[in-house]
């Protein structure tokens, strides 16, 4: 069987590390996490899902429906996949890891995550990319994972760097926030690299 044909985006695991586990949405278990990750602030600010301080997105009850229709139809993508950030000291969700932009032909994903700030700065975020991100090459068989992080992030880019993204190239004025432009940092990974790190690539 060749990589191509294993990559399987129907199948949703659940991948355990030693502080988290990431598996599919449970909607009613994880929805006041979602709500707190996707009403935060600074979350918003740093994914670029919201336009600035000034652009306060007021949560209602069709917010509300729009985040059970998306979160409860995870688990039927068959291109793409999103699994909840599990702390396994609480069992609490802490936020979400996805490969999207899924390109069978290439064999490259997107990859994207979020932690609400209780989540944040204790290690879990890098532990649960380097599990999406060893899935995504060891069982999906894909070539390269990239992504995209704002300039203003250096937590995300120092944590991507940990895992073995590289830099690999800037995207001016990439995004327009609060009145001021900010670049876009683009970062890959590709499986040969991932192979010979599974990552923990060494640094200095
Ligand atoms: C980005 C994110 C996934 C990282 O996960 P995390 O669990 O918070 O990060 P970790 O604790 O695993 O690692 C963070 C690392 O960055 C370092 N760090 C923290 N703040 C930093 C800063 N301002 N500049 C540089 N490095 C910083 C930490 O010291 C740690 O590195 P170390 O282990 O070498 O000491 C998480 O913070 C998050 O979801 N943030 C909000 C949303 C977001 O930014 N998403 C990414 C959009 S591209």
């Amino acid at each position: 069987m060749d990589q191509h044909s294993r990559a399987d985006f129907s199948v949703k695991p659940t991948l355990v590390g030693d502080k988290v586990m990431l598996r599919p949405f449970l909607l009613d278990e994880d929805a006041p996490a979602i709500r707190a990750l996707l009403q935060d602030p600074e979350v918003g600010r740093l994914t670029g899902s919201d336009n600035g301080p000034s652009d306060p997105q007021p949560w209602d009850e069709s917010a509300e429906q729009r985040i059970r229709t998306w979160y409860g139809s995870r688990h039927e993508q068959p291109d793409r996949l999103d699994l909840a950030v599990v702390e396994r000291a609480t069992g609490a969700c802490a936020g979400e890891a996805v490969l999207n932009k899924w390109d069978s032909d290439n064999r490259s994903c997107n990859f994207r995550i979020a932690l609400a700030p209780s989540g944040q700065n204790r290690g879990l975020g890098t532990e649960a990319l380097r599990l999406i991100v060893g899935y995504g090459f060891e069982q999906l068989g894909l070539h390269r994972i990239s992504l995209g992080v704002f300039a203003f992030n250096p937590r995300a880019i120092h944590s991507y760097e940990k895992a073995g993204f590289v830099v690999e190239g800037v995207q001016r004025d990439a995004l327009h926030y609060d009145g001021a432009w900010v670049d876009q940092v683009v970062m890959s990974i590709l499986a040969p690299e991932w192979e010979g790190h599974r990552g923990h690539p060494k640094t200095g």
